[in-house]
């Protein structure tokens, strides 16, 4: 169930150059069930800006009722957020969209997760409840420099880890699809989340597997009533039906709307 909640900042640092990770506690996390969902947070509490900003769902702690988001402070939105600090609060309303479905992994079988950039927060939830199932997982993740990559060593504990960078300053240079090739990766099952033309690459690459993609869209309500973030259906020639990526995705399946 979609709640809306005042919830209370239990730490904020930048793990990377200009990539913080926030930690919030709420009661909102225990509707938290699906890995690859997101949070749409307002950042002031006055009227300025009034759009809340999505973030998506790094990592839930039921036990703590804590979960924590890492996002890129870019604009005027996200470095008010990140000038927030540990006490203060953050409205948050969410649990939004439909994450990855991780049952579509056998637990004999093998997933392949593929991050690039800001897309690859939601990975590590669904990794994490991935090993849970007893699933393999190989990540392989995607930066522009090293000066922006994040959570090497926590992908690393989960399972395989490889890193592209474009520059080659961490890890192989060039894009994560070199690094599938490169390393010939074997897998069942794809789920990824980044930017548009590299899910792009990854479905003309894969079509043949199952494959599940998360879209960044950009977005306005977060809850279906704005149409902000609509995008064409795979399978209509005409044009005219289309999905809505914050209540219908932001996860799709390989094909199922037009990147
Ligand atoms: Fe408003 Fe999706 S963001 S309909």
């Amino acid at each position: 169930m979609i709640k809306n909640e005042l919830c209370t900042v239990i730490s904020q640092k930048e793990i990377a150059n200009k990539i913080y990770e926030l930690t919030l506690k709420g009661e909102l996390v225990h509707e938290m069930n699906v890995p690859g969902q997101f949070v749409h947070l307002k950042v002031s509490n006055g009227f300025d800006p009034l759009l809340r900003r999505p973030i998506s769902i790094a990592n839930i702690n039921k036990d703590q009722n804590q979960f924590t988001m890492i996002y890129r402070s870019e604009g005027y939105g996200t470095r008010l957020l990140s000038e927030k600090k540990a006490g203060e609060t953050v409205d948050v309303l969410g649990p939004l969209g439909n994450g990855f479905p991780v049952e579509e992994v056998g637990t004999d079988e093998t997933a392949l997760l593929v991050g690039g950039g800001i897309g690859v927060p939601p990975l590590y939830e669904l990794s994490q409840r991935l090993v849970e199932r007893g699933v393999k997982v190989i990540h392989v993740l995607g930066f522009q420099s090293e000066n922006v990559v994040f959570y090497y060593d926590a992908f690393s504990k989960l399972g395989e880890t490889y890193v592209a960078t474009v520059d080659g300053t961490f890890g192989s240079k060039g894009f994560v699809t070199n690094v599938i090739e490169d390393q010939g990766i074997e897998f069942d099952v794809l789920y990824s989340c980044g930017p548009t033309p590299m899910l792009k690459a990854l479905e003309n690459t894969f079509s043949h597997k199952k494959v599940f993609l998360s879209l960044e869209e950009r977005m306005g309500c977060g809850i279906g009533a704005c149409f902000a973030c609509v995008c064409h259906t795979g399978d209509d020639p005409t044009g005219h039906s289309y999905k809505k990526v914050c209540s219908d995705g932001p996860v799709f399946r390989a094909g199922e709307v037009v990147l």
